[in-house]
């Protein structure tokens, strides 16, 4: 089988080394890919959000399936027009990938199947908007409906706040189009926790939870992220509320998507919190892999990954290969430019890869590297995740630190607390 995998991050190049150990892959090809994909696959050149780049490629090298890694191709319909021209793709339509694309869908789709979510209101107009704030509880969340880089959700601490960010986004237009509709939503407290699974869009095949942690500094200090590091599985997340979440949120929401004519073959990503009862509510979904949940889930998955990604894009899980999950837990710690999530410097050389991938039961994704010349140097925000693998979290951390401890680039900066309340677990 001939496949391109599509997006350039870690996710990706863990998605890419996943497919690489199948039996039935011919040829593996990355656009754009990084230096850490380039070592195991051809990296091509091209734009995913290009989605007429990506099929005029899919159609030369004559490619048996396309998986997609980020949200932003799925939005634009780049499997809906793969899909037109009779190709195997993993990962949902436009229409159904608005399940992450807009909220005010995500959120209308969960009221009307009762799936168990946050209150919230849907407001285009900012009067409107400010009368209904001044009465509310504190805190309260204020989402802009479409894809806003993660910039999207604002927490209100206090009335006026939550004024300032619908004003931001409905009036100022921060956001764009994306800010056209606004959610103000009730402010659910408990600990979150990231839930995979795959789905044709009939059937369903759970994979595992994560946890990831979305500030850039430690103790959840500082801006929010893409993600800092993450482990898996999460610890409180044991079978019977496994079942439960499969039950009253992801087998609703797939059998509501398909009622509503949206084809969803891809993996399912829910944002889930832990509320006082002990049962989860959604945070929001998602459409394609966590970044960097993907780079401790895919190392967990025993059997052919690629087998089951075809059979999802085949729709026709049911003979999809056996795959296992491992019952071991993986740590991963991003190595971030200095000054991200805001402005950083790129183009600095990467060392010490050699010695730190050497380390048993490590492996290092790479995210924002490239190789010029001989040299591997930083191209991106979020550089390299360091994750291990190994039977506890305790020896996982340890081993993720340490190979993190032996890699440097100019300005390197990461977290020091990834998965440190699960050391005694
Ligand atoms: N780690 C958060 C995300 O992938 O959206």
């Amino acid at each position: 089988m001939k496949v391109l995998v599509v997006g350039s991050g870690g996710r990706e190049h863990a998605l890419t080394i996943g497919i690489s150990k199948s039996p039935s892959l011919d040829r593996l090809f990355v656009m754009p890919g990084n230096a850490g994909t380039d070592e195991i696959a051809e990296n091509t050149p091209g734009n995913p959000e290009n989605p007429i780049e990506v099929l005029e490629f899919v159609k030369k090298e004559k490619i048996d399936l396309v998986v997609v890694g980020p949200e932003m191709p799925l939005v634009l319909g780049l499997a809906d027009l793969l899909r037109e021209e009779k190709k195997l793709v993993f990962g949902p339509s436009s229409d159904a990938a608005r399940i992450e694309g807009s909220k005010v869908f995500a959120k209308e789709l969960m009221t009307q199947y009762r799936i168990p979510t946050g209150k919230a209101r849907i407001f285009s107009d900012f009067n409107l908007t400010k009368s209904y704030i001044e009465n509310l509880k504190l805190p309260i969340v204020i989402k802009a409906d479409g894809l806003a880089a993660g910039k999207g959700v604002v927490i209100a601490r206090n009335h006026e706040e939550a004024e300032d960010a619908a004003y931001s986004m409905l009036i100022e237009k921060r956001f764009g189009d994306a800010g056209k509709k606004i959610l103000v939503e009730e402010f659910l407290t408990g600990e979150e926790v990231s839930f995979f699974v795959l789905t044709d869009g009939k059937e369903l095949l759970p994979l595992t939870s994560a946890q990831d942690y979305k500030r850039v500094y430690d103790g959840d200090e500082g801006p929010n992220t893409g993600g800092m590091g993450s482990y898996a599985p999460c610890p409180w997340m044991k079978n019977e509320m496994i079942d439960e979440t499969l039950e009253k949120i992801f087998e609703p929401v797939i059998y509501a998507l398909k009622k509503e004519g949206h084809l969803y073959q891809g993996v399912l990503y829910g944002g889930l919190i832990r509320t006082d009862d002990d049962s989860l509510k959604v945070l929001e979904f998602n459409c394609r892999f966590g970044d960097p949940e993907s780079q401790v889930i895919i190392p967990l998955i025993e059997g052919d990954f690629l087998g089951v990604l075809a059979s999802v894009a085949e729709g026709d899980l049911k003979k999809a290969p056996k795959i296992r999950l491992s019952k071991k837990k993986a740590v991963t710690v991003v190595l971030a430019s200095g000054g991200y999530p805001e402005n950083y410097r790129t183009g600095f050389e990467i060392s010490g890869l050699e010695k730190a991938s050497s380390m048993k039961e490590v492996i290092i994704f790479h995210a924002g590297t490239k190789r010029i010349g001989g040299k591997v140097v930083t191209s991106g925000g979020r550089v390299l995740n360091v994750t291990a693998v190994a039977p506890t979290y305790a020896d996982a951390r340890k081993k993720a630190y340490e190979a993190a401890s032996y890699i440097f680039f100019e300005n390197m900066h990461y977290r020091k607390d990834i998965a440190e309340r699960v050391m005694n677990h």
